[in-house]
């Protein structure tokens, strides 16, 4: 095993640990055992890719400590987020009788961590839970920071709360399944926290060869961690994290969820994102075509091929906007971002002309 990274998220008596080391899952039991404090089994929620992989690792490192545990294994994908996913992990709460003193154990991507952490939140009002991340997504995003949710017929993330993870258990050995997309899907949003605060990230991120990626995690989850110590709850500094979301969760809505990945979605939403800026001469000239360099090494499409002008409805109904206006994620230059409330029409000429427009 690689040596252990570790991070610790100082959130007063609900901070926590991320640990990082390639080879960590062989550890998992002796890094559980400590949390539990009820003799009921640790519920492990996962998924049927993940946990066709990496049952008999994970089941023998919790066996090895003593830790009771049994899997509730969920099929893959976005569409398990949802109620009626949730209603099949609170039954297999109830089945194992997990109680609010009990420990439950995320082990997959976004989506399982979304929705595991969901179900802990409100599982008799709090059960503590372990962010196993499997995807380069959750590990250096979504398994940090307590945003869980599930979604509604009505819409993405719609039901959600705030739980913090007990521990965060990152293996970078697990990426070495992950397919090329789903890796690239995660790039986007390293690019991202390189783009908002971290010049040398993204200086790095641009040369080749490129930095090992555990470092990368490592800094991704320093980044957040020290984001999420002084804005939990997201109404400042947090919301940077959303650089390129705006335009990107529009371009998700207009394919239906189903053309983009989500971090496909956010590389043209960054590109589009700092052009705006660029244009608005709030963002250095120059910035997007960093972006659009960085991105594509990285093997991205940086240019969304749709037509712009269609994502005006979609940012309209976008949950945030409020007046007329959305919190856009700008750029004063790579390695700094800024939130700036702009109205829709203002969005709408500084994008007008970019890509392809009708
Ligand atoms: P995902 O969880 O659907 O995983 C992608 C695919 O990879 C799935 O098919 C999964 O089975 C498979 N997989 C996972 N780990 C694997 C491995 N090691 N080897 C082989 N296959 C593996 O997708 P994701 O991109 O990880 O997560 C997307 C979700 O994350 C979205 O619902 C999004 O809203 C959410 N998200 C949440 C936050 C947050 O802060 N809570 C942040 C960003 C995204
Ligand atoms: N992924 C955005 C956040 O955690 O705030």
């Amino acid at each position: 095993m690689s040596p252990v990274k570790k991070l610790t998220v100082g959130l007063g008596e609900r901070r926590y640990d991320i640990l990082i080391a390639e080879g960590l899952l062989r550890d998992l039991g002796s890094l559980v055992r400590p949390l539990l404090s009820s003799d009921g089994p640790v519920a492990v929620v996962t998924d049927e890719n993940v946990w066709g992989a990496y049952s008999d690792a994970a089941s023998a490192s919790l066996a090895a400590s003593g830790v009771k545990f049994e899997p509730i294994v969920l099929p893959p994908g976005e569409g398990n987020k949802s109620m009626s996913g949730l209603a099949t992990v609170y039954d297999g709460f109830a089945g194992l009788g997990v109680t609010r003193n009990g420990l439950v154990i995320a082990f997959g991507g976004g989506v399982i961590g979304d929705l595991c952490g969901f179900a802990a939140a409100t599982w008799m009002r709090g059960a503590r839970f372990v962010q196993v991340p499997t995807t380069l997504l959750a590990q250096v995003d979504s398994s940090v920071g307590g945003k869980t949710a599930i979604n509604l017929p009505q819409g993405k993330n719609l039901a959600g709360a705030f739980h913090q993870p007990s521990l965060v258990v990152i293996d970078t050995g697990l990426l070495g399944t992950l397919p090329d997309r789903e890796i690239k899907n995660g790039m986007s949003e390293v690019v991202k926290y390189g783009a908002i605060r971290s010049e040398s990230l993204f200086e790095a991120l641009g040369r080749r060869p490129g930095p090992e990626l555990p470092d990368v995690i490592f800094e991704c989850c320093r980044i957040k961690g020290e984001i999420v110590e002084r804005d939990e709850r997201d109404f400042g500094e947090r919301m940077l994290l959303n650089f390129g979301h705006t335009l990107g969760h529009a371009i998700e809505r207009q394919s239906g969820y189903e053309g983009y990945r989500h971090g496909e979605a956010v590389a043209f939403g960054s590109v589009l994102a700092a052009s705006m800026g660029e244009r608005m001469g709030v963002t250095e000239p120059g910035s997007a075509e960093a972006l659009r360099r960085t991105l594509a090494l990285h093997g991205l499409e940086t240019d969304y091929p749709g037509d712009v002008s269609e994502l005006l409805p979609a940012l309209a109904s976008d949950k945030k906007n409020l007046g007329g206006e959305v919190n856009m994620v700008l750029l004063r230059r790579i390695g700094d971002a800024f939130v700036r409330r702009t109205g829709l029409s203002e969005i709408a000429s500084a994008l007008e002309g970019l890509g392809r427009w009708t």
